[in-house]
This record gives structure tokens, sequence and C-alpha cells, in this order.
């Protein structure tokens, strides 16, 4: 079996390239290394390319036949999307379209999609499952929400199989200490916090102390990268199954204020972290955490390394030496 991984240089790309390849499934990797690394690529099938360039996507699909396809490639801020949704509608939504259409042409059927629980918008129920009203409330969200209803008519029209997994906060790093996170820039709070523990020039912002929940600080759902990379390759495995097109929800169903993670991170260091209180952010929810009975009924997943401790010690140790 081979799978082609869009954005397999990226954080959550190759930790799920890391899972394929445990799997000794073949896997090919294109990414233009605009945001990943190099030294984040565990196959030697690479393609340095830019997506959005069609010529270049389609010279892969003509030399290597593909099973599926595991797209990962976005622009993916928040705070960017509001400032400049031209970047975001036309290359998020374009890029996704040149995989589609490539796939149409070379005959592959089947595609596991990265969206994210920013498509549900302002939650009106917690837990959310996936029957919560889709409702972004900025552009990065729209994309991913977009991107969803394109999978959809072209299962319609041309009979493409999809799952669109909608992550909640990918977090943590490869047990080993070989890949990891390394946004830049870095706006996901764990590597942030870190951060403020380990760079004595740096102070940690933390947005808004006055949400209605027990210590006033935003409350989300962790889910390890490595748990994430196992429910990639098990969507795919569902789909070459006959399994029908679904969206599915990936978090551990559990929640974490920021200051449990701080002081769960102060713990593990054994150093204080370095923090202020800032303004809340517009759009941030007080609490986001999903309902993961899909992924477990459908896919039987089993979030393994999702304990919050884990999670934090795996990002703790990579952070204290970054291959990259
Ligand atoms: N990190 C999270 O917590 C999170 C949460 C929800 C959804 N997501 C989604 O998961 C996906 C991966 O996120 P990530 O955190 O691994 O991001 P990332 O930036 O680490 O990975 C994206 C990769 O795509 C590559 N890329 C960008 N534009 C390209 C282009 N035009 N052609 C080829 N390669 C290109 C980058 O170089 C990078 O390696 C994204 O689609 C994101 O929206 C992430």
């Amino acid at each position: 079996m081979r799978i082609l991984v869009t954005g397999g240089a990226g954080y959550i790309g190759s930790h799920t390239v890391l899972k394929l390849l445990e799997k000794n499934i073949d896997v090919v990797v294109v990414d233009n290394l605009s945001k990943g690394h190099m030294e984040a690529v565990l196959t030697e099938n690479f393609e340095k390319i830019d997506i959005l360039k069609i010529d270049e996507l389609e010279k892969v699909f003509k030399k290597y036949k593909f099973d599926g396809v595991i797209h990962f490639v976005a622009h993916c801020y928040v705070g960017e999307s509001v400032k400049n949704p031209k970047l975001y509608f036309e290359e998020n939504l374009n890029g996704l379209l040149n995989v589609l259409n490539c796939m149409l042409k070379y005959n592959v059927k089947n595609i596991i999609f990265s969206s994210t629980c920013a498509v549900y918008g302002e939650p009106k129920f917690i837990p959310i499952t996936e029957k919560h009203p889709r409702d972004p409330i900025n552009p990065y969200g729209e994309t991913k929400y977009f991107g969803e209803r394109i999978l959809k008519r072209y299962e319609g029209a041309y009979g493409i199989n999809f799952i669109s997994l909608r992550y909640f906060n990918a977090a943590g790093a490869d047990f080993k200490g070989r890949i990891g996170e390394s946004h830049n820039p870095e706006t996901h709070l764990i590597p942030l916090v870190i951060k403020s523990i380990l760079d004595n020039d740096f102070t940690l912002t933390v947005f808004g102390n006055d949400y209605k929940t027990e210590d006033g600080s935003c409350i989300r759902d962790y889910i390890h990268v490595l748990d994430l990379g196992e429910a990639h390759v098990l969507a795919l495995l569902y789909l070459l199954d006959g399994g029908k097109s679904q969206y599915i929800n990936l978090g551990s169903g559990k929640g974490f204020s920021v200051f449990e993670i701080i002081k769960t991170l102060e713990k593990i260091s054994g150093k204080k972290s370095k923090y202020k209180i800032g303004e809340r952010r517009l759009g941030d929810p007080p609490i986001l955490v999903a309902n993961n009975d899909l992924a477990k009924e459908l896919l039987n997943w089993n979030p393994v390394y999702s304990d919050i401790e884990d999670i934090l010690k795996s990002a703790y140790k990579w952070h204290l030496s970054p291959k990259f």
C-alpha cells in the first residue's frame, strides 16, 4: 500500500508518517518546507513541491501509484486568517482542489482531510459532538468548513471517499525525541508555556482569567499528536475496507485549563513559568472539549498517549533538545 502525505514535513504530518511507517505502509511526502522541516521528513520518498502548482503535483501522481492521500497542507493561524482572508481562501481551498483534481485524474479514491474543531465556532453544548452546528467564526475555520463541503460534493459526483478529521488541540511529541512541535511563529499554548519556563527573556500572556471556569482561564482538549497519527492510519484502513465517508472528532474528551497546563509543566520541569494576564482574545470560547465516541466506535480508535502528564512530559523533553 502506498499513501501520499501532503505537508508531511510539518508537525502533525511527520508524526503521522511515523505511524504509517511503523505499520510498514509505503509513504510519499510532498512539502514545500515553507513551515515544515527537512529533518522531520522520515521517508526517502520526498518531493519538495508546492501543491498550489498543479503541474508539480501531477508529476508526483504520475510517478507513483497511490492507494490514498492524507492532506495536511494548510495555513493555520486564526489571527492571520482574519487579517488576510484572501491568502487563506485562495491557498487552503486551491491546495485541496489541486489534490482532489489529481486524485480524479489518476483514479485515487480515498482521502483523509485535516479539519478542526474551529468548524463548530462558538460551542452551543459541551462536549461537542459531530452533530453540533457548524458555524465557524474566522476565515481559517471557514476554509476547513468549505473544504468539507467540497469533499462532500466530490464524493457525490465522482465517488471520492473521505474522512474529515476534526482535531481539537494537537500536542506532545515523539517519546523518543526524534520529532516534535516547531511552528514559526509559535501560537500553541504548550510550547509557549515551556518557552516561558526555559527562556528567561520570554513572558507568556494568558488571554483572560475571568472566564466562567473554575480558575477563570480557558479550558481546551489536548490530544497527543501520536494518537492523532494513529487515527489517520485507522481512518485510511477504514476507507480502504469500504467504509463510508465521515466527519470525525479527534480529541481526548477531557478539558484542562491554561493554569492547569502551566502548573503541571512547572511540576514536570521543577521550574517556574513567567506569565502575565492579558485581555481575552476575540472569539476564544471558555471551554472546548470533544465528544470522541464516533472515532472510538467507527475506527476502533483508543487514544493511549493522551494522559495530560504524558503529553506534557513528551513536549518538555522535545523542547529541552529540539532537533529543528
Ligand atoms: N496543530 C493543531 O493543533 C491543529 C488543530 C486543528 C487542525 N490542524 C490542521 O492540521 C494540519 C497540519 O497542522 P500542523 O500543525 O502540522 O501544521 P504545519 O504548519 O506544521 O504543517 C503544514 C505543512 O504544510 C507545508 N506546506 C504549506 N503550504 C504548502 C504548499 N503550498 N505546498 C506544499 N507544502 C506546503 C508546510 O511546509 C508544513 O510542513 C493543518 O491543515 C491544520 O489546519 C492543526
